[in-house]
């Protein structure tokens, strides 16, 4: 495998939090293109796996590799310039402003780099017109123009979707994405992943393993596993 199709990488990963070791020895990697899914049972270290990846932890020992470049020392916010995204770092949603306002503001945040396609062609796109495309794309047309407060809990999390899509990440990271929802929106939210996944790549977190390899429906989503355990 050629190491350019690895994107993100950790190596010997470990944490330790005044001495209690809540993340040893982790290496991973993910492919350019892939879905993958960290399982594991509760405080088996899966969000402090995730917090160190987008650096909001610093890791005790270990190194992480984003395309190659060490990350280890790198702060969060260049981390999120370079591609590297996680949903709710840049995703704070407004609960009074409307869906469609939710998205236009944060296409509008700046993090000018080259990532952001729809910048360059900004003549061709029309930031309403972009803010239109995301919330169709996550199926949020028919709530444009409520407020997010108004939301089901799984609209918002498609919202919050949305509004991480709008930074045109390389890499998504998604903590838990299905926590919490509803039957009725884990099929859909689900398939927005994996749409989402088609010209990215995704990193998730998931506790439940027939979750994500299963919907009610048959398989949705075949992501490469990636085991946490306790020890
Ligand atoms: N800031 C912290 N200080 C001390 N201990 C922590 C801290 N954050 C996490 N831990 C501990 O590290 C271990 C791993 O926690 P973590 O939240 O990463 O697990 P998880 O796999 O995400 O669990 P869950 O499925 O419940 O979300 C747990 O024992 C937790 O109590
Ligand atoms: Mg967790």
């Amino acid at each position: 495998m050629p190491t350019d199709d690895i994107i993100l990488e950790a190596r010997n990963l470990t944490k330790e939090f005044k001495g209690f070791v809540a993340v040893k020895e982790v290496n991973l990697q993910v492919r350019r293109g892939t879905i993958h899914a960290l399982i594991g049972p509760n405080g088996a270290g899966k969000s402090t796996v995730f917090n160190l990846l987008t650096k909001f932890l610093t890791p005790t020992r270990g190194q992480i590799l984003y395309k190659g470049r060490d990350i280890t020392r790198t702060k969060p916010a260049d981390i999120a310039l370079m591609g590297l995204v996680r949903s709710f770092q840049i995703s704070a949603v407004f609960p009074h402003l409307s869906v469609l306002e939710n998205v236009r503001v944060a296409l509008q945040r700046p993090l000018g780099t080259s990532f952001h396609f729809w910048k360059s062609e900004s003549s061709l796109y029309d930031l309403h017109d972009r803010a239109l495309e995301l919330i169709e794309a996550v199926n949020l047309t028919p709530w444009a123009g409520h407020t997010a407060a108004e939301l089901p809990y799984g609209r918002k999390r498609a919202l919050e979707i949305a509004t991480t899509l709008a930074l045109d990440p390389e890499v998504m990271l998604l903590d838990e994405p299905l926590a919490g929802m509803g039957h009725e929106d884990i099929e859909g939210t689900a398939a927005l992943i994996k749409r989402v996944a088609a010209d990215r790549t995704v990193l998730m977190v998931e506790h439940n393993l027939s979750v994500v390899a299963h919907g009610s429906s048959g398989t949705w989503m075949s992501p490469e596993i990636v085991w946490a355990k306790r020890h």
